[in-house]
């Protein structure tokens, strides 16, 4: 009865009561979300992934301008309807190298997460230039204009500088060599090499189809990639960690 009457003071004054339950709640939160920050396992390492090529991450950057993130969610839920239709679950080392990540709340249009190679350049250059060609119900705004919008990556050496300051690990010669790979990547007749050791699997071609590198080939170039580094043909999550 006693701890019950003492109980009664808390209930009955509010200052206290909101003091209480924010000790309370702090110490939940710090048990439930400090051991990530120290379990090995929070992030699995998974073979494929890499940094952003200096042409993706700028698609990237585009991507998040124009808000598709506030219609498209990158992130695979493992439920088995979410399965069959976009393909193996997310893992969390495929959002590693993002920052912001772009698992996104609201779905008007179908997950992105593994849109890499659905479709071809074309039917993206299209469906951007006019979504409703492809898809006559479609709600999504037309973005033909990226077409039109060339890129002068000035400042490309910053942003993947930028990356590195949080966590990504951009090392000299991708940095050194970021305008080259910038342009190399939609020059399929140019020296690639350089270019695809640093950011194996990168996609070199024209993605637009049209002289010079515009928004367009950087959010198309982006597109084409997501998903596509891991190889879940050999992908078996390891259960002994
Ligand atoms: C107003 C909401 C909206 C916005 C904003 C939006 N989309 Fe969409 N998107 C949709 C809808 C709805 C669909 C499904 C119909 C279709 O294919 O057009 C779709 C489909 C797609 C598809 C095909 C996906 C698939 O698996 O079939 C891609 C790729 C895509 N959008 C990319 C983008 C990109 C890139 C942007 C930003 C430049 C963007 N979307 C902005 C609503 C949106």
């Amino acid at each position: 009865m006693a701890i019950l009457d003492k109980h009664a003071i808390l209930e009955k004054n509010v200052t206290l009561l909101a003091i209480f339950a924010f000790l309370v709640v702090t110490v939940g939160g710090i048990v439930q979300i400090a051991p990530l920050f120290w379990l090995e396992n929070t992030i699995e390492d998974v073979e494929g992934m890499r940094p952003y090529s200096p042409l993706e991450l700028t698609g990237r950057d585009i991507y998040i301008r124009e808000g598709c993130y506030v219609c498209h969610s990158q992130m695979i839920r493992p439920m088995r309807d979410e399965v069959e239709r976009y393909g193996h679950y997310s893992l969390a080392a495929e959002s590693k190298y993002d920052h912001p990540f772009q698992w996104g709340s609201k779905r008007t249009g179908p997950d992105l997460a593994r849109v890499g190679g659905r479709y071809s350049d074309d039917w993206h250059v299209d469906h951007l230039r006019n979504p409703q060609s492809v898809v006559p119900e479609s709600v999504m705004p037309k973005y033909g204009f990226l077409e039109n919008r060339m890129i002068e990556p000035a400042h490309i050496e910053d942003l993947l500088k930028t990356h590195r300051l949080v966590g990504v690990p951009y090392n000299d010669e991708m940095i050194e060599n970021a305008k080259a790979d910038f342009a190399g990547q939609i020059d399929p007749d140019g020296d690639t090499d350089g270019l695809l050791s640093r950011y194996p699997n990168a996609q070199v071609r024209n993605f637009d189809g049209q002289p010079g590198v515009s928004e367009a080939d950087a959010l198309i170039a982006y597109l084409q990639m997501l998903g596509t580094l891991v190889d879940f043909s050999t992908f078996t999550p390891d259960a002994s960690r």
